[in-house]
């Protein structure tokens, strides 16, 4: 992720099931050292796009994911499940074993992409986003686990 493709991460970022990261949240992503920012380029008409992009956060052996998501019409085509294995492997090649997420309870969406990686819920925060009074579902994974599920599909 760099700053030159903001503009078009921002629009994928205004997804109505995401709370709203701004242009500033980004870019201080960016200046963490810690923090892991990638995009998914897609060649379409000769010109290169952001299909998606991932945010997260390796810490004490932990992975943890901040953001996701694949624009609408690039989506179904394994894009966010490239770019989590690209979390996942970074995190390993760091030393991590384990990762940890939060989704909405109606995203059904993310739920089943993380489930098929061996996310498992562990918590569930009751009436956790401000705007809805939804649950939070805080979801974990061992990192060799979730790859070998992978691998056995
Ligand atoms: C969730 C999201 C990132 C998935 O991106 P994607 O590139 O379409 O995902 P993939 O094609 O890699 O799909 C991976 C798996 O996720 C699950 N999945 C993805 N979209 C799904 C849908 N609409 N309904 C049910 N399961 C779905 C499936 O298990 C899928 O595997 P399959 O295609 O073999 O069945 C995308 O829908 C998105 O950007 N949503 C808005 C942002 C968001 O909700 N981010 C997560 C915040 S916690």
């Amino acid at each position: 992720m760099k700053m030159d493709d903001m503009k078009e991460i921002l629009s994928i970022a205004s997804d109505p099931s995401l709370t709203p990261w701004t242009e500033n949240m980004f870019m201080r992503e960016l200046q963490l050292s810690f923090s892991h920012n990638l995009v998914a380029v897609v060649k379409e008409n000769q010109s290169d796009q952001v299909a998606g992009f991932i945010t997260f956060w390796i810490i004490a052996n932990e992975f943890q994911l901040h953001n996701i998501a694949v624009r609408w019409n690039f989506r179904r085509k394994g894009i966010a499940t490239r770019l989590f294995l690209a979390m996942i492997q970074e995190a390993m090649d760091q030393g991590a074993y384990t990762g940890t997420l939060e989704v909405r309870n109606s995203n059904e969406a993310a739920r089943k992409m993380y489930e098929k990686f061996g996310c498992r819920v562990t918590t569930v925060r009751s009436s956790y986003y401000s705007e809805t009074k939804e649950n939070a579902l805080i979801m974990a994974v061992k990192l060799k686990e979730g790859l070998e599920v992978l691998h056995h599909e």
